[in-house]
């Protein structure tokens, strides 16, 4: 990353942390023998978090049957790792729903339709191809474009001069973050999500989501996120603040075997997904 913006992101003191809660879920899942209870008490500690944990569980969204009345409950029933993933997801939408505000052609709205209509595609085509935990695939989609936020936040004149320079030029807008600054919102979300110490499979989609290469990993996920930041701009759902629709890897599209996908049942997939995630549009 350019060192310039590099020093500037890292010297932010303002710059948005995750809830101690999740390090500390991170080392209890880590064990074996933790418990249930333990776990539970984990999140419990943060009482905000907790309710909006039960919240979430109890929506549209995860539409697991039954009322989930307690965290404990909700593991025993989800899982360690689901329960996790509803609490990373809750966590990064309270700390980046409603906070600052759009500018020219950034339209913070839309930004978080992109977003979310992203976590939902990635979790659609994950559902797709099997084997992949969906809420993971959910939150790798949903935190991709992370980047944008920071440099709408903190670095709004070069933001402002990058979104300008892709409209007038038809770039996309990695590219004319590349030229004008050195770096790309890719490059910044991936270093926050390094300082959040999030697992690798959430961060690499986050760095190579414009640029999937094998040479920088092989996990499905990457693939998957570039996959599902292209079709939902081409359903039209929401904007990242591209002027156009960035093409789609050859190489993803070989790995991810898309041919063989039946292209009519992920988009209505697509579609459903989305539909159950506009849970995350209210939320507060
Ligand atoms: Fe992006
Ligand atoms: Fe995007």
């Amino acid at each position: 990353m350019a060192l310039q913006i590099l020093q500037t992101i890292e010297n932010i003191s303002s710059i948005p942390t995750l809830p101690t809660v999740i390090e500390r879920l991170t080392r209890l899942l880590q064990n074996p023998k933790t418990s249930a209870e333990e776990v539970g008490k984990a999140i419990t500690t943060d009482q905000a978090l907790a309710s909006k944990v039960l919240k979430l569980v109890n929506s549209a969204f995860y539409g697991f049957p039954g009322r989930i009345s307690t965290i404990t409950h909700a593991i025993v029933i989800l899982g360690f790792s689901t329960v996790k993933n509803v609490v990373l997801t809750a966590s990064i939408f309270d700390i980046f729903r409603n906070k600052g505000e759009g500018m020219a052609g950034f339209d913070l709205e839309d930004f978080w339709l992109h977003s979310i209509a992203c976590g939902a595609a990635s979790a659609a085509i994950a559902k797709q191809i099997g084997g992949l935990e969906k809420e993971e695939c959910f939150i790798a989609g949903l935190i991709h474009d992370l980047g944008k936020l920071i440099l709408c936040q903190y670095l709004p004149d070069e933001f402002r001069s990058a979104l300008q320079h892709s409209a007038e030029n038809r770039q996309l807008l990695y590219e004319s973050e590349k030229k004008l600054f050195g770096s790309t919102h890719a490059e910044i979300g991936g270093y926050l999500t390094e300082r959040w110490n999030l697992p690798t499979n959430l961060q690499n989609p986050v760095k190579y989501h414009h640029q999937p290469s094998p040479a920088h990993d092989n996990h499905p996920m990457t693939a998957i996120v570039h996959c599902a930041d292209i079709l939902v701009r081409a359903l039209d759902y929401g904007n990242g603040g591209d002027a156009h629709i960035p093409s789609l890897s050859e190489q993803v599209g070989k790995s991810l075997d898309l041919d063989s996908i039946d292209l009519d049942a992920l988009l209505d997939s697509i579609h459903a997904e989305v539909e159950k995630a506009s849970v995350f549009i209210q939320w507060t």
